[in-house]
C-alpha cells in the first residue's frame, strides 16, 4: 500500500553497466518511495548487464538484482524489464540507446547521450520514433539552490540578464602518471573535457538561461601522453592522449533564450591541481547577482539591488522553500548531497515512463548540449564564431516558456 492506501504500481527495472553510475541509478531506484511515497511507484531490480563478472556479482549480491547477464541485450529482451538505466563507457550509449528505444523501452542514459552531436541526433530520432520517454543524467539541475536561482531569474528578481560565467574544473585526470583509459581515446570518448564536463555546464546554462546561439571557443592538451593500461597492449609504453584536457569558450545567447542579448564565458578543465569539483556560475543582471559552487551545494549567494545595510553577496543556505529541498531534509543546513540528486532524477524518469509529465531532462536536452560542444569543436579548428543549430530542449528556459 502507498501513504494514501493505493495499491502502488511496480516498475522491473534494468541496468546496464554496474559502476559507479549504474550504483547510483539502483540506489535512486530503490530509496524513491521513502522520499516520493505519494507517487505511488515501487521498483523491482530484474536485471543486469556488465561484460565484468565482478559488476554481475555485485549487481546480483549487493545491490539485489534477480539475474544478470555479460551481454547487454539479454536486459533489452527481457519481457519483465520496463525501464532501462544506461551507465556505461561513453562508446556504448548511443548503440544501447538507440537498441532500447528499438525494445521499446524508455530509457535513462548517463551523459554524454554520444560521442558527437551526429550521435545523439540519432537516439533522438529512435527515440521519437518509439515514443519511448527519455532522461538523462544531467544531475546538477536538480540541485535545489539551482532551481532557486531559476525561479529568482524568471521572476526577475535580477532584472535583464547581462553576462554569465560558468566553470567545471576537476582534477580527477591531474596526475600524468594515471593510466591512459577510454576517456582520453577519441573512438571511445568523442572529444575529452568538452564532452565529459562541458556538456554538464552548457545544459546548466540551457535550463538556467536559455539556448546558446553561438560560440567561440579555444581548447588545449597539456598532459600528452600517460602510461599504458595494464593487462593491455599498450602495457609498458606511453600512449598519446586523442582528446583536449582544457576548453574556454564566449558565448552569446539565442534570441529564444530568458538571457537573449547576454554574453558569457565557459571553461572546463580535467587536470586542474586544487579544484576537485568546482563546477558553478554567476549569472549577472541589471538589478542583482547570484553565484552558485556544486563544492557548497546547498548554498547559494545573492546581491539584490545597490544599495542599503545588506548590499553585496549574501550566503544563503537550502531551505524547505527551495525546490526538492523538503524531501530530504527537514531543515536548512543539513545538508542534501551528490547522491540525492540522482533520486530526484530518478523520480521524473519514473513519473514520465510511467504516463506522467515529462519534467525532467530528455533526449532534446542532451542534443541542445552537443550541438553547443560541437561547435565548440568546430570554433577550436576553426578560430571562428560558430552558430549552433538551436534545438529546443525540453526544459531549456525559453522566454516562451518562462512567460
Ligand atoms: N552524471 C554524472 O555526473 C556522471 C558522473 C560520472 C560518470 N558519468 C557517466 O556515466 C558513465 C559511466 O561512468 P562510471 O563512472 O559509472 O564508469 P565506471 O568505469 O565506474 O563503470 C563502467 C562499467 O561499464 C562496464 N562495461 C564496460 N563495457 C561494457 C559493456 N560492453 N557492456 C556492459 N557493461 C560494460 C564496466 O565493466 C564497468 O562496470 C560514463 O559515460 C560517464 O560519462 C556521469
Amino acid at each position: 500500500m502507498t501513504a494514501s492506501g493505493e495499491t502502488p504500481r511496480t516498475v522491473g527495472v534494468g541496468l546496464i553497466s554496474v559502476g559507479w553510475m549504474g550504483r547510483l541509478h539502483s540506489r535512486a531506484y530503490s530509496v524513491l518511495p521513502f522520499f516520493y511515497p505519494e507517487l505511488g511507484i515501487r521498483t523491482r531490480l530484474v536485471a543486469a548487464a556488465d561484460t565484468a563478472p565482478a559488476g554481475r556479482e555485485y549487481a546480483a549480491n549487493v545491490l539485489g538484482f534477480e539475474r544478470t547477464f555479460a551481454d547487454y541485450r539479454d536486459v533489452l529482451a527481457d519481457p519483465e524489464v520496463e525501464v532501462v538505466s544506461i551507465c556505461a563507457p561513453n562508446f556504448l550509449h548511443a548503440e544501447i540507446a538507440v537498441a532500447a528505444a528499438e525494445a521499446g523501452k524508455p530509457f535513462w542514459v548517463e551523459k554524454p547521450v554520444g560521442r558527437s552531436a551526429i550521435e545523439t541526433a540519432a537516439v533522438r530520432d529512435a527515440a521519437e520514433k518509439a515514443g519511448v520517454p527519455t532522461t538523462i543524467g544531467f544531475n546538477y539541475r536538480h540541485v535545489p539552490a539551482v532551481e532557486h536561482a531559476r525561479q529568482l531569474i524568471n521572476e526577475g528578481t535580477i532584472g535583464t540578464i547581462t553576462n554569465v560565467r560558468g566553470r567545471f574544473f576537476g582534477g580527477f585526470s591531474s596526475n600524468p602518471e594515471d593510466p591512459f583509459t577510454w576517456r582520453f581515446e577519441r573512438e571511445q570518448s568523442g572529444s575529452g573535457v568538452l564532452n565529459d564536463l562541458m556538456g554538464h555546464l552548457a545544459d546548466l546554462i540551457h535550463y538556467l538561461l536559455g539556448p546558446i546561439g553561438s560560440v567561440t571557443a579555444v581548447t588545449g592538451t597539456y598532459l600528452t601522453d600517460r602510461p599504458g593500461l595494464k593487462g593491455t597492449p599498450h602495457e609498458g609504453t606511453r600512449v598519446p592522449v586523442q582528446n583536449e584536457d582544457y576548453a574556454t569558450m564566449l558565448i552569446r545567447f539565442d534570441d529564444s533564450a530568458v538571457a537573449a542579448g547576454a554574453l558569457g564565458s565557459l571553461e572546463a578543465s580535467r587536470i586542474a591541481v586544487g579544484p576537485k569539483s568546482e563546477y558553478g556560475f554567476e549569472i549577472f543582471g541589471t538589478e542583482g547577482s547570484l553565484r552558485w559552487e556544486f563544492e557548497r551545494l546547498n548554498e547559494i549567494e545573492i546581491a539584490i539591488g545597490r544599495t542599503g545595510s545588506h548590499v553585496g553577496y549574501t550566503r544563503v543556505f537550502a531551505d524547505r522553500s527551495f525546490p526538492e529541498y523538503d524531501r530530504f531534509q527537514p531543515s536548512s543546513g543539513t545538508g542534501m548531497g551528490y547522491d540525492d540528486l540522482k533520486v530526484i532524477e530518478a523520480k521524473k524518469f519514473l513519473v514520465s515512463a510511467t504516463g506522467g509529465p515529462a519534467e525532467g531532462s530528455n533526449i532534446a536536452d542532451a542534443l541542445a548540449s552537443a550541438q553547443v560542444l560541437s561547435a565548440a569543436e568546430e570554433s577550436a579548428a576553426s578560430s571562428q564564431w560558430v552558430t549552433t543549430p538551436v534545438v529546443p530542449g525540453n526544459t531549456s528556459n525559453t522566454k516562451e516558456k518562462s512567460a
